[in-house]
């Protein structure tokens, strides 16, 4: 480990190759690349402290430059312990970032590490996850009346604050970021449905076609993933608990059935419910010998892995990101430690499709900055107009151009008047 006192990186002399990485990621990161243009002109976050608990990547390495192009000053840490790309934290150290983070992280160092960023003393928390905004509650209270707000980047997280909310726990303003339409409508679908399937990919180089991929949650995440493998020739079932989806996942064409059915006869699966035990250590009894197990939500509790590992007879590391259980005689494969699987043995999602998302985070700190003092220690919106321009710098760096209302079609709109 590499330490000094701003950074703890894994090594670096990685840094090279992680400013190369950042480089091809800017290559297509268009739109945020623009707003980073606009940011060191005008400096919008100028004096701001941000503190950040995101997946240590190549593409938050440009979220890290373009906070800093408006002014602010940054320490981040990582937000899952397989996540972090240690060429780019090794590159960020060198550019002088607050960076503490490496690939497979202690539980113990997560939140050390946490902690530090904690101990900036940040006016703004960008999280993926919830669990920096979690610890400053519980543990750093009175640091609150400084923090202008927080960005929350994904499902799992907002779900968090709203239960803070709901308990009136929250004390500052969260921005839900993913709820942007360009954030859960992009990353969530098209990001994760690539990147997991990447994941699974690199970590067994499995042929997808004629698999009956069981894809559990169809939600953002999943309807991606039950696309993306549905176009790899798998056979692609659908669990679900909510009537609505089940019924979308039917009629995108795809077998839904009840988890304990699904077991009996799915090859490869794949959890993104954010929800806990969603194959539990029985669904792992009734599976075929050699069922492949992957998790691309947010946290390792949706496959029941504890359970599975007091029970199973024999364990070895096939290769990297795959493990072999024997239970009950059977082989059962984990992939990624059933962390998430786009992360955990890929690269996570594409650099086009986080710089949508990365755009409502710099644009949401500006915000926050221009109307500190003035937001609601709740869970709120960024407002409609922004997110729209978010789609339109992305359409933009595209280099697409599309038509706008025409006065007659504008007006007709917001008429009653006229009918049959
Ligand atoms: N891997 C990544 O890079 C990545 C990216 C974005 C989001 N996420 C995470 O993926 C998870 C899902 O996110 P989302 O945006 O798709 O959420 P979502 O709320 O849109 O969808 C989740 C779906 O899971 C279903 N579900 C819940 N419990 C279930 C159960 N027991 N069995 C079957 N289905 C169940 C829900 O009904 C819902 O339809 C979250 O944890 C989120 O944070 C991961």
């Amino acid at each position: 480990m590499d330490k000094g006192k701003t950074y703890e990186v894994k090594n670096l002399s990685l840094a090279s190759q992680g400013r190369n990485n950042m480089e091809l990621a800017e290559l297509n990161m268009g739109a945020l690349l623009e707003v980073k243009k606009r940011f060191e002109k005008e400096k919008p976050l100028k004096g701001v402290r941000i503190g950040l608990a995101l997946h240590v990547t190549k593409e938050t390495g440009v979220l890290v430059r373009t906070l800093i192009a408006g002014g602010a000053e940054v320490a981040i840490t990582g937000c899952n312990p397989l996540s972090t790309q240690d060429d780019v934290a090794a590159a960020l150290a060198e550019e002088g970032v607050k960076v503490w983070a490496y690939k497979g992280e202690t539980k113990e160092d997560y939140y050390r590490y946490i902690n530090y960023v904690i101990a900036a003393k940040p006016h703004i928390t960008i999280d993926d996850g919830c669990d920096l905004v979690s610890e400053i509650h519980k543990n750093h209270p009175h640091l609150i009346k400084d923090i202008i707000c927080g960005c929350e980047e994904t499902t799992t997280g907002i779900i968090r604050l709203k239960a803070m909310e709901k308990d009136d726990a929250l004390k500052y303003p969260m921005i839900a970021v993913n709820d942007n339409k360009t954030k859960h409508l992009v990353d969530n679908y098209y990001g994760t449905g690539q990147s997991s399937i990447d994941g699974i990919l690199r970590a067994t180089n499995l042929l997808y076609a004629g698999k009956n991929f069981v894809v559990c949650g169809y939600g953002s995440c999943g309807k991606g993933v039950a696309q993306r493998a549905k176009g790899m020739g798998a056979n692609v079932i659908v669990t679900e608990v909510d009537n609505f989806r089940a019924l979308q996942a039917a009629y995108d064409g795809y077998r839904v059935m009840k988890m304990n059915d699904a077991v009996k006869i799915g090859d490869v699966f794949c959890t993104v419910t954010g929800n806990k035990h969603i194959i539990t250590l029985e669904h792992m009894q009734k599976m075929k010998s050699g069922a492949i197990l992957a998790n691309s939500g947010h946290f390792d509790i949706e496959l029941q892995i504890s359970a599975l590992r007091e029970v199973a007879t024999a364990h070895k590391q096939v290769r990297p990101f795959m493990e072999e259980y024997i239970l009950d005689g059977k082989k059962i494969f984990i992939l990624g430690e059933g962390r998430l699987i786009n992360l955990a043995a890929g690269e996570g999602h594409p650099s086009e499709v986080m710089s949508t998302s990365f755009c409502g985070q710099a644009l949401s700190c500006e915000y926050g900055v221009r109307n500190a003092g003035k937001l609601e220690p709740k869970v709120i919106q960024l407002p409609e107009e922004i997110d729209n321009q978010i789609a339109a710098l992305q359409l933009t760096a595209m280099g697409i151009e599309i038509d706008s209302l025409t006065q007659e079609q504008e007006d007709y709109l917001n008429s009653w008047e006229e009918g049959t």
